[in-house]
């Protein structure tokens, strides 16, 4: 368990409920970990933030939080963040991939550093989304559609050799992305009160065992996981 001070550089609005937090930091978690934040002063183990990047540098990264999130109001140029982490288990990207698919239903800001790595390395990108969000904060070589997730799954999964997923699909997903399971990364819970495999309040039942998922995932492949019916 890695536990570091980062200084919090800059803040950058973007669209009108949310903004960027650039840190300066020693440790730089890689696409797919996460990191424990705490941008206020407690002894109190459990009340960390989980933050993913959305892009990274040579010297620090850069995470998104709402405007409404109660320790927005701790945040300044040159505040104090103390960090756990990295946290979790990074994807790698195929070397062979041509085109990446990101599918969020939320928010896609936690699988925007597997985009970053994707075009530096010429991979092209399509990002599939649900919500609403400020669009023009994202790298313009990105291709986003916005609206229902399974008709644009529907017409855009067939030609991706990888997909990142920030939502548990549901069967008919499920099923739609059968051929390329082993190749499709979800998201499972962005909730991990320790982070560092102590509390168990992160377990992910798979096809293989109990696993968890702030130690073995967050991320884990589709084929992993069984089809969750309601
Ligand atoms: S968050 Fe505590 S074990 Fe995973």
């Amino acid at each position: 368990m890695k536990v570091s001070t980062a200084r919090c550089n800059d803040l950058i609005t973007i669209g009108d409920d949310r903004f960027q937090v650039k840190l300066h930091s020693d440790f730089i978690p890689r696409p797919g970990q996460f990191m424990l934040a705490r941008f206020w002063t407690s002894t109190y183990p459990y009340l960390n933030t989980v933050v993913f990047p959305t892009t990274t540098e040579s010297d620090g990264f850069t995470l998104e939080i709402k405007s409404d999130h109660p320790q927005s109001v701790d945040l300044s140029p040159g505040a104090k963040v103390d960090l756990i982490g990295p946290c979790g288990q990074p994807v790698i990207i195929n070397r062979s991939a041509n085109h990446l698919l990101l599918v969020a239903h939320n928010s896609p800001s936690k699988l925007l550093p597997f985009a970053q790595l994707a075009l530096e390395r010429g991979v092209d990108v399509t990002l599939l989304v649900s919500c609403s969000y400020p669009l023009e904060s994202l790298d313009p070589r990105i291709e986003v559609h916005q609206g229902e997730l399974p008709p644009l799954l529907e017409n855009h999964f067939a030609w991706a050799e990888q997909v990142l997923m920030d939502f548990r699909p549901e069967p008919i997903i499920h099923k739609l992305l059968d051929s390329i399971s082993s190749n499709t990364y979800v998201l499972c819970g962005t909730l991990f009160p320790c982070g560092v495999g102590a509390c168990h309040g992160c377990t992910i039942y798979t096809k293989t065992g109990w696993k968890l998922a702030c130690k073995q995932g967050p991320f884990f492949q589709l084929s992993e996981l069984h089809i969750e019916v309601e």
